[in-house]
């Protein structure tokens, strides 16, 4: 196992939008129910927010949160990464809007765009900069606002249910002690080839011009999704991703304390755990009151577990994602 210099996570964060959308709000503006979502997806509300909210101001609440759990001065932050598949603008990304409504102007802003394992993947850089001493202090932001572009019609109720808004962030820095607290792998993987079966096509550059009348009637600017198929793939990949980072620090599945899941599908995160052989009162679930927040669930999900106390020094945390590109990843903390 590695033993040198770790990354700790020292502060946590998360806000959801007030508004709450139940299954039953729903029914009224989709050919749904109630029953289907609950038995499909294990979903029962989201939240949602009003218009002229943008990820970047989730995140930045969210930020707020972290940095005071953390106890430092946001002064200290020296790194923003936000994660995020709905930014506020086509450009620029959302790191350098949340730098700015924190009044943190100046320092480096990068944005990753791995949608669903936004969040590990933004961890896994974190951690590289903090071992190596670039940064001493990193705000990581996942914030995602869904709601405003969702098909309501037959075609895209499939991902009109599953998506909500919301953000999480955390804090990082060096472990200073030698406790053996902090990221002890991050594993990441990609297949671009099933890139068309989870994405938002338009509007894309490769036309000229990128907006035409035609772009509306075409409807090619919601998000499609092979539903099927990301499932089959979601429930393989994550495990084996889980299974790669424990074999990296010669960990075993029993060592796990909590398992993490993006918040996908409650169904996926139960198969999961099934070929893990992770007993279900391990895994972290709140898909059934969040919906699924994209590069927001996992931090949203970690910062309600340590909240509640569930999540204590020592244990081990396993994170795994899966989504578009596709792209998929794993990490193990020493909390
Ligand atoms: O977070 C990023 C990654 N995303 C995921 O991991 C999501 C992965 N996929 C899924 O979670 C599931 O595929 C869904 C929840 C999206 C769909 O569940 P499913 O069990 O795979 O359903 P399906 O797509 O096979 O559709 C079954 C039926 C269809 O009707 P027919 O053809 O059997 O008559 C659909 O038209 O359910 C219908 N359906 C719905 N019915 C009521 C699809 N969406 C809905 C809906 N309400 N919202």
């Amino acid at each position: 196992m590695k033993e040198e210099k770790r990354t700790v996570i020292c502060g946590t964060g998360h806000y959801l939008p007030p508004q709450i959308v139940t299954n039953f709000d729903l029914e009224k503006i989709i050919n749904t129910s109630d029953e289907w979502i609950r038995q499909r997806t294990g979903i029962v509300q989201r939240h949602y927010g009003t218009p002229g909210v943008g990820s970047s101001d989730l995140a930045t609440e969210a930020a707020k949160l972290a940095i005071k759990d953390a106890g430092i001065d946001k002064s200290e932050i020296d790194f923003i990464i936000a994660a995020t598949l709905s930014p506020d603008y086509y450009f620029p990304g959302i790191g350098v809007l949340v730098g700015s409504k924190l009044g943190l102007n100046g320092i480096g802003a990068l944005d990753v765009r791995n949608q669903c394992s936004g969040f590990i993947y933004a961890l896994s850089v974190a951690d590289q900069y903090i071992r190596n001493g670039t940064y001493q202090k990193i705000l990581l932001v996942a914030a995602e606002v869904q709601s405003s572009n969702l098909d309501h019609s037959d075609e895209g109720r499939d991902m009109a249910v599953l998506f909500g808004d919301g953000a999480g962030a955390v804090i990082l820095e060096a472990n200073s002690e030698n406790d053996g607290r902090g990221i002890l792998t991050t594993k990441l993987f990609s297949d671009g080839q099933y890139a068309c079966e989870l994405w938002m096509e338009k509007p894309s550059p490769k036309d000229k011009p990128t907006f035409s009348p035609g772009l509306l009637e075409e409807k090619k600017y919601y998000p499609r999704m092979n539903g099927r198929n990301v499932f089959k793939h979601a429930i393989e990949k994550m495990p084996q991703a889980v299974w790669a980072s424990l074999k990296e620090v010669s960990l075993t599945v029993n060592d796990i304390d909590h398992l993490i899941p993006h918040q996908a599908n409650d169904r996926i995160s139960l198969m999961v755990a099934q070929k893990l052989n992770i007993p279900v009162n391990k895994v972290i679930r709140n898909i059934h009151r969040v919906g699924n927040t994209t590069a927001a669930s996992i931090p949203i999900a970690l910062d309600e577990a340590v909240k509640e106390k569930r999540i204590k020094t020592g244990d081990l945390v396993a994170l795994t994602a899966f989504g578009s590109g596709f792209t998929w990843a794993a990490a193990l903390l020493r909390w």
